[in-house]
């Protein structure tokens, strides 16, 4: 039996599909429009194509026999869905909803789903449990949400089970220094002061110093992406052996760090300073956004293995590279 990694050639779907090999046998489907043929693990088989496209499904589910589908292929830039909302709903819900009946034409009945914390929106409290409401601001954040309702009427009729993992903010590298983060534009904070760290870019831009928080800058939780393809792989054993179906986790260390503080911490990393400006908010940040990782810690016994300085040293290393 193989699982189908969907975004396999991602910055999240690579470091997962490290995880699975040895343990499963991978294929990876990616169209490779937002992936790199340089994050493809050679040992998965790789199907190049679109988890819309109805005749590459069928190829796929007929030609192996895949027992689950891990769904990390979409577009995943907030800002950008505000522009080109039909380009979200089109390849986050529109593709998907395609991949899913395929699933089901073709018997597959394990779904793990990559959300995010954008379905809460500005949340009331400061730490968000599974039980804080939802009320996604933008269209990606939307896009995710509608797919976990889709998933939620699924498991009510047909032989289909899913696991959702809302993710708060990915960050690091692979403990091999092979692979890492890294997008095209890059538009998120670590990778940002790692270049300019390095000198590729001349400085590096504050948003917003008057937030509501200790130092005025915005609280994430950062969360390794090692870290997080384990997390996959405890939901996916735990389908197996009937301790988690149709279950909704949040994905993140728990703790909140200001963009001061990130920035503080890369540059004792790196050994030097950063080059910073100050300008006003970027348009739809929270000012906070923590996860409780309680459930994923009770229910699936995840752990986090790396605290944030481990998480900028990975980091670092791969920047380097
Ligand atoms: N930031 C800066 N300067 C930059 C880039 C980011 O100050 O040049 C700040 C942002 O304002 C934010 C923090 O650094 O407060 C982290 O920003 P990122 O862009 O790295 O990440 P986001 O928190 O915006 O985005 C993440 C995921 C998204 C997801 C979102 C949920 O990458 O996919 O969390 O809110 F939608």
């Amino acid at each position: 039996m193989s699982i189908l990694v969907c975004g396999g050639a991602g910055y999240i779907g690579s470091h997962t599909v490290k995880e699975l090999i040895g343990k499963y046998e991978v294929v990876v489907l990616d169209n490779l429009t937002t992936g790199f043929p340089a994050l493809l693990d050679e040992r998965a088989i790789f199907i190049e194509g679109d988890l819309g496209d109805p005749v590459v499904l069928d190829r796929v589910f007929t030609e192996h026999n895949i027992d689950a589908v891990f769904h990390f292929a979409a577009n995943s830039l907030v800002g950008e869905s505000v522009q080109k909302p039909l380009k979200y709903y089109s390849n986050n819900v529109g593709a998907t909803v395609v991949l899913l009946q395929k699933m089901i034409e073709h018997g597959v009945g394990k779904f793990i789903f990559s959300s995010t914390a954008a379905t809460y929106g500005i949340p009331e409290t400061d730490i968000i449990t599974e039980e804080t409401p939802t009320n996604p601001i933008n269209p990606y954040g939307r896009s995710k949400l509608m797919v976990e309702q889709i998933l939620s009427d699924m498991a009510q009729v047909y032989d289909f089970q899913y696991t959702v993992l809302r993710y708060f903010n990915a960050a690091g590298a692979h403990p091999s220094g092979q692979i890492g983060e890294s997008h095209d534009p890059e538009t998120h904070l670590i990778p940002l002061i790692m270049e300019q760290l390095l000198g590729h870019r001349e400085k590096i831009s504050v948003f917003g110093t008057d937030y509501k928080t200790a130092d005025g800058t915005c609280i994430r939780d950062y969360i390794h992406v090692k870290d997080l393809a384990d997390a996959h792989i405890l939901a996916y054993e735990g389908m197996n052996n009937g301790k988690v179906s149709n279950e909704v986790f949040n994905l993140g260390n728990g703790e909140g760090y200001s963009v001061k503080e990130i920035i503080d911490v890369c540059e004792k990393v790196a050994g030097k300073k950063a080059v910073v400006e100050y300008t006003d908010r970027r348009h739809g940040d929270p000012a906070v956004l923590v996860a409780s990782a309680g459930k994923i810690r009770e229910v699936l016994g995840w752990t986090p293995g790396y605290d944030l300085e481990e998480i900028i040293k990975s980091a670092w290393k791969w920047h380097n590279k």
